[in-house]
This record gives structure tokens, C-alpha cells and sequence, in this order.
């Protein structure tokens, strides 16, 4: 199924004529694409004889962060150089996010400042896609107010970029082409990653959960997870190249595998990436504590591979809120997991997201959360002010709470939280830990890794450790992150 809604690329491509003979029967998607990227090759070797430079930005988690270095592998196949800023660019490429206000705020603000650059450049292409464009409302004031954006598709046909800058090479006008949803998954497309020796997979796309403030679910349609057989190999092909770091990725993990054909559990598919040869660390994100499974501590536990650090959102520490928040488990559930979680791995590092000022929130309720944050020892949180969200139930629910008291109650949840993480991430001071040394810090010409309980480090050293692992010592901690000196290598 793909439900198409706005598409105009089919008129735009009738403007350009002249479209290559590309058969769209019995060859796979994938193939398709891979055969739109030669078509935009030669394209743009005609239309671009001193070469096509994009830039492109990611806003958002790191699963639109992984779709962004898609979309670059793919542009990047096609030819084209990154460019260093947007003035320096012939294409301009954002990935946007929706997930708070704030994410928008920053597009429509970006769109200002490239608008006069297009005034004086007008053959400056710009391209948006991503969760934000899944709205209506958005997609609706782009057509109307930014008619000089050029290019603009959803999170459900990414995998056609090719395909689409492909036919806004050849006709010039506005193309929109918005899917409302689809149940393909897309495999085999390039990837422009940013870093050789770690990187994200997704394993899941989409969720099933519609927490009552969360967008989500709307822009990024039903989950669906990816064939283990298809990770397998995608992992193993990475660890052949080089990756020893992988990050599985999904809305919600916990409930990886729950909707194929033949189910298997995200504990199961663990197990298996455990098995490659190469891969040294794996990282998943994000855990939903409903689907928390004692199978999944159980590995954690024992596995030698993955990383000590658990990202468990926990939203509000009041029973109350999480029922409006239609999370499915109360304060009392989510201390309890914490307490199963360091039972079974006592050095766990634990970091979660809170949202201050949900609908109807009361100082009680707050006060709870406090309590949480008291008693769980998180490592760090993230905290976010409440959103509202156009079309999601908590919206239209009674009392939103006044900005004065949610900012007096955000400070007082980022002083806590603060003082506590800064507590936890203490107690490896003086302790030797395994780096991953990921770049140079160019300010302070220090190296910068990260230790498997994901905390930052900085220490002398020479760049050719880029990618290596390093035994480190934890000199100094500065709160979220140490200042180390190098022991010995260990790669
Ligand atoms: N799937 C993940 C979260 C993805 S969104 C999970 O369920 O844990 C990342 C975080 O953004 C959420 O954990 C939540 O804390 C925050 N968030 C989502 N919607 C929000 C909203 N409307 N306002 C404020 N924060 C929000
Ligand atoms: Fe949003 Fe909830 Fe889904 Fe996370 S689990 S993406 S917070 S709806
Ligand atoms: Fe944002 Fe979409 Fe991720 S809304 S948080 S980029 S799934």
C-alpha cells in the first residue's frame, strides 16, 4: 500500500520530458533507484559542468540522522561534493524533525535566510524532507509561502529521492510528493556515513504506541520491522569494512520482530549480532519500559559485546500523567524495572527523557518526578518541555499548563538532574576505561572517545588512534564528560 497525497511529480517530469528509458517493471525498488542515480549522474555532468555541490543537514533522533547520510550516499553516488556551509552549495538538502515546536521554528527559519540567498542565486536548489513534511499544515504553507523550495517528500518515500531529483532536474517547477504511508521497507540503498569504525542500523521503522503528546506515530506511520536475515547482513557487511560499533535503532526495540512474518524478540536478534566476528560494542536505542522483557536483561547481563547503558524514557515519575500520557506502566513498574536492570548489571549506566508541563500536570505530580529522579540515579536526562502537537489527543486535553510554572518547574527538574548525573558519572574517577576514540577535539587538541557506558572523554593522543580502541585513564570529570590520559594501545 502507498497512499499517495500532493504528488506533482508526475506533471513536473512531463515539463522536462526527455526521461531515460528506466523500466519500473520487474526490477526491484532498490534497482530502480540505483538506475536514477546514473540518470542524475549524467544529468548532472550537463547541467553542472564545474560539479554539483550539496549541503545537507539533519535535524531530529538518529534514525532521521541515518536517513539523512542515506539521502547523501545517494546524492553522493550521483557524483555531487559535500559542501562545507549553504552559500558555498548548488543544493541545499534538509531532513527535517517535528517531534516539539522548536524543530519547526528552526526550518522556517532556516527557509528565511536561504530565501534571500535564492534571490541572488536563483538557480540554487532547495530540498526538505522528513517527519515534517507528513503534515498538511506544513506542507500547505510551504506550497502557499515557499514556493522557492524546490523539492520536498515525506519519510515514506525517501528511497525515491533519486527518482525525484531526477525529475527536479528536469523541469525546474515545485515538486512535492508526499506518501501518508507505506508498508516497505527499502533495503540496499547507499549510505554516506559519517564516521568508518561506528554507525547506527535501523532495525524498525515507524510505532505502534501513540503516546498521547508524541507525534511520531503520525509522521512515521505503523511499525514494521526489518528481517533479521536483512540486519545480519547489513552488520556483517559493515564489520567487514571496518565497523566495530553498531547502534540498532527503532522507535521502540523492545518491540522489535513482534510484527513479521515469523516473530522473534529484539533479546533473539541480539544474541545474533552478538555472534559477528568484528563487531566489538552494540548500543540500541530506545527502550519503552512496557516492553522491557527480563530477557533482555538477561542478555545485557551476560553478553561481553553490549554496552552498559540503557536508554529507558521514562517521561514523569506520576503515575496519573503516565496514564494520560498512555505510556502503560506507572511509577511504582518503572522503579521496579530500574531496580531489576541494576540487580542484574550493578555498573548499568541509565539515562532516560522527561517531558515537564504534560497537560494537567499538578505540582504533585511534578514532585513525583522529582522522586524518580532521585531514586533511579540516571546518568543523564534529557528534558524537554511539553509540546503541543497539532492532531495528537494531548492537544485537545483540559489544562495546559502556563509557561511561567513549567519554566520554574523545568529549572528545578535541570538542577536535580544535573547534580544527580554529575554524582553517577563521578564514580569512574581514577578508573581505567575502554575508549572508542571517535575524533580530534580541534579546540583543545585533545583526542575525543567514548567509554561503553557512553560517556565522552578527552585525553592527549595522536589522530592515527581515530577508530581504535585505548585504555584511558579517568583523570578528571567535568560532569558530563572527563579530561583522561592515554595508558596504553589496545587496538
Ligand atoms: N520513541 C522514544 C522517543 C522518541 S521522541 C520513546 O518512546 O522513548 C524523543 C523524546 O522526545 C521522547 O522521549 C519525549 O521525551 C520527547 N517528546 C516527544 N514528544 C514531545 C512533545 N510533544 N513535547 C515535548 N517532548 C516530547
Ligand atoms: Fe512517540 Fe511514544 Fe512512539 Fe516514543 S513510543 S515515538 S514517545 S509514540
Ligand atoms: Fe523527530 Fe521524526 Fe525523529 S519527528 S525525533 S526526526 S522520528
Amino acid at each position: 500500500m502507498n497512499n499517495h497525497s500532493g504528488s506533482a511529480a508526475g506533471q513536473a517530469a512531463d515539463k522536462g520530458g526527455g526521461i531515460p528509458e528506466i523500466p519500473n517493471t520487474n526490477i526491484s525498488e532498490t534497482e530502480l533507484q540505483l538506475k536514477y542515480i546514473e540518470a542524475c549522474k549524467d544529468l548532472i555532468r550537463e547541467q553542472y559542468p564545474e560539479g554539483l555541490r550539496y549541503f545537507i543537514q539533519n535535524e531530529g533522533c538518529q534514525m532521521n540522522n541515518l536517513q539523512t547520510e542515506t539521502v547523501a550516499g545517494m546524492i553522493r553516488d550521483m557524483g555531487c561534493v559535500s559542501a562545507d556551509s549553504e552559500t558555498d552549495a548548488d543544493v541545499v538538502i534538509f531532513n527535517t524533525c517535528t517531534v516539539r515546536e522548536n524543530a519547526n521554528q528552526k526550518i522556517y527559519g532556516r527557509l528565511g535566510r536561504l530565501k534571500s540567498i535564492k534571490r541572488s542565486r536563483p538557480d540554487l536548489k532547495i530540498v526538505l524532507f522528513g517527519c515534517m513534511m507528513q503534515e498538511e499544515h506544513v506542507v500547505a504553507k510551504i506550497r502557499e509561502s515557499y514556493r522557492f523550495v524546490d523539492l520536498v517528500f515525506g519519510t515514506h518515500n525517501m528511497h525515491k529521492f533519486p527518482e525525484l531529483f531526477y525529475h527536479s532536474l528536469q523541469s525546474g517547477g515545485q515538486i512535492i510528493d508526499i506518501w501518508t504511508d507505506t508498508d516497505q521497507i527499502i533495503e540496499g540503498l547507499p549510505c554516506d556515513r559519517k564516521y568508518s569504525f561506528k554507525t547506527g542500523v535501523n532495525i524498525m521503522f515507524g510505532c505502534n504506541n501513540f503516546c498521547s503528546y508524541c507525534i511520531v506515530p503520525y509522521v512515521r506511520g505503523r511499525e514494521k520491522s526489518r528481517k533479521p536475515q536483512a540486519i545480519l547482513q547489513e552488520i556483517e557487511d559493515l564489520a567487514s569494512h571496518g565497523v566495530t560499533e553498531v547502534m540498532l535503532l527503532g522507535q521502540n526495540v523492545n518491540s522489535y520482530g513482534k510484527t513479521l512474518d515469523t516473530p522473534v524478540t529484539f533479546a533473539s536478534l541480539l544474541r545474533e549480532v552478538e555472534k559477528i566476528e568484528g563487531i566489538r560494542r552494540i548500543r540500541f536505542m530506545t527502550s519503552h519500559p512496557k516492553d522491557l522483557s527480563d530477557e533482555l536483561i538477561e542478555v545485557m547481563a551476560s553478553s561481553s559485546k553490549i554496552c552498559h547503558h540503557l536508554h529507558l524514557p521514562m517521561q514523569s515519575g506520576s503515575s496519573r500523567i503516565l496514564k494520560k500520557m498512555n505510556r502503560h506502566y506507572d511509577k511504582e513498574r518503572y522503579l521496579d524495572l530500574v531496580s531489576k536492570i541494576r540487580t542484574a548489571v550493578p555498573d548499568i549506566s541509565l539515562t532516560t527523557d522527561i517531558i515537564v508541563g504534560f497537560p494537567g500536570e499538578t505540582e504533585e505530580d511534578f514532585c513525583d518526578t522529582l522522586d524518580v529522579v532521585e531514586k533511579c540515579g540516571f546518568d543523564t536526562a534529557f528534558t524537554f518541555i511539553y509540546s503541543k502537537r497539532t492532531g495528537t489527543p494531548a492537544a485537545s486535553m483540559e489544562g495546559q499548563i502556563p509557561e511561567d510554572v513549567v519554566k520554574e518547574r523545568f529549572g528545578r527538574l535541570l538542577d536535580l538532574v544535573q547534580k544527580k548525573g554529575r554524582e553517577r558519572s563521578g564514580r569512574f574517577t581514577g578508573t581505567v576505561q575502554e575508549i572508542l576514540v571517535e575524533e580530534e577535539n580541534r579546540e583543545k587538541g585533545l583526542l575525543t572517545g567514548r567509554t561503553g557506558y557512553n560517556l565522552l572523554v578527552h585525553f592527549p593522543g595522536d589522530p592515527s588512534l581515530i577508530g581504535s580502541y585505548v585504555k584511558v585513564r579517568m583523570d578528571e570529570c567535568k560532569g558530563f564528560y572527563y579530561f583522561g590520559s592515554i595508558l596504553e594501545e589496545n587496538s
